[in-house]
């Protein structure tokens, strides 16, 4: 049984995940009406694994036998300066879910929830990934500038996302 203070954080965790899924849908619609569609289809990769997300979070909370109240999503922002202002938006973002998770694993430990512990190890090593992704793309962005050319060289490189 979850306690209420973690179902509640675990609850909040599952709304912020459908919440970054929304942001990063928000980003893929605004390179895609720049007609940079890699960027576009790189985010909409990465809005579904946001879902992803949110539905572990959903998942786990009921093998627990507790209960996720579906929240009202944030309206997005809409728009950008440019390729690098998204990314450095998206890195900033991820910055603030590995803060969510960090607190997350403080409160387990705190009330010594194994399980919960157990379940988190995976977003503990997924947050590495998602800023070293972020970052990646935003130093290879600072380096190109405003070069049209490299600009779509890098919009067709991140097309390839699987
Ligand atoms: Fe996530
Ligand atoms: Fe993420």
């Amino acid at each position: 049984m979850l306690s209420s203070a973690m179902q509640k954080a675990l609850n909040d965790q599952f709304n912020e995940e459908t919440a970054s899924s929304f942001i990063y849908l928000s980003m893929a619609a605004w390179f895609k009406s720049k007609n940079f569609n890699g960027f576009a289809h790189w985010f909409e990769v990465q809005a579904r694994e946001e879902w992803g997300h949110a539905m572990k979070f959903y998942n786990y909370t009921f093998e627990r036998r507790g209960r996720t109240l579906v929240g009202a999503v944030k309206k997005p922002p809409t728009d950008w300066k440019s390729p690098l202002d998204v990314f450095e938006a998206g890195f900033k973002h991820e910055q603030h879910i590995t803060a969510c998770i960090d607190n997350l694993v403080e409160l387990a430990r705190k009330e010594k929830d194994n399980a919960t512990l157990a379940f988190l190890q995976y977003f503990i090593t997924e947050q590495v990934e998602e800023e070293a992704n972020f970052d990646g793309v935003v130093s290879t962005l600072r380096l190109i500038g405003d070069h049209t050319g490299n600009l779509f060289m890098m919009d067709h490189r991140l097309g390839s996302r699987g």
